[in-house]
């Protein structure tokens, strides 16, 4: 989700009015996803490299993730959805954890959506907490460890890898989001701000998604006289 900061200095606003923008976007997307079906939503909210803006930034962007967890928690799990944080949760202060906890704990049964909220979170971050879990309950592995090994270890353990990533606000870059997840993961940029994406951005951005070719490493031919019936793979 990038591009707040931009999207309120074209209005002449505070950065912040962007990310108070930036929740109200949050929901709406949440709301679009459940109406097409998508089972996982996962949301790059704070990279463990964000630390490094200026304090009243972060304070504020601290603030707002909490008051967005009081005041939504609910409505999440009226609407049967799963929340989960991913990232590195050292750095957070009692009362967020507390938050956090209760959060993931309240909706933890439910599976209309499962929605991840990436606070924290580094993508070598992961894979390195990953290994060193690893190690310390199966220190044999040291000598030899398979993607089977690792794969429980790693931040989004319980979600199937991701279909298509969607960065917004015009860089085309992964910024350290899931490294070892989005091995095969559709990419998708647009120069469309955070805080102006909407059901029709969403929708462009499916449509590219139905037009690409997910070939795992195989050729076309083979697709083809596998699946006969359909074209192209990864439409589901
Ligand atoms: C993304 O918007 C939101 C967060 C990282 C919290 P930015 O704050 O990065 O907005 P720009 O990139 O400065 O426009
Ligand atoms: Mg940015």
């Amino acid at each position: 989700m990038d591009g707040n900061g931009r999207w309120a200095k074209k209005r002449f606003l505070p950065r912040i009015a962007g990310h108070k923008r930036g929740v109200e976007i949050v929901r709406d997307m949440v709301k679009e996803c459940i109406e097409l079906g998508v089972e996982y939503l996962t949301l790059f909210a704070f990279s463990s490299e964000n630390w490094r803006r200026p304090p009243e930034e972060v304070s504020f962007l601290m603030g707002l993730f909490m008051a967005a967890l009081k005041n939504e928690v609910s409505k999440l799990h009226q609407n049967d959805i799963r929340l989960i944080m991913i990232g590195d949760r050292s750095r957070f202060d009692a009362a967020l954890l507390a938050e956090i906890d209760a959060a993931e704990k309240l909706t933890e049964a439910n599976t209309r959506l499962t929605l991840t909220i990436a606070a924290n979170y580094g993508g070598r971050w992961d894979m390195l907490q990953a290994v060193n879990r690893m190690l310390q309950a199966h220190p044999e592995l040291a000598a030899h460890c398979d993607e089977q090994d690792l794969a429980p270890y790693l931040a989004m353990h319980y979600a199937p890898e991701p279909d298509l990533f969607i960065r917004t606000g015009g860089e085309q870059r992964i910024s350290n989001f899931l490294l070892w997840q989005l091995a095969y993961t559709e990419l998708y940029f647009t120069d469309t701000l955070w805080p102006d994406f909407d059901s029709k951005a969403l929708n462009l951005a499916i449509q590219s998604f139905q037009q690409r070719e997910r070939r795992f490493g195989r050729t076309s031919e083979q697709l083809i006289s596998e699946h006969p019936k359909n074209e192209k793979l990864g439409h589901a």
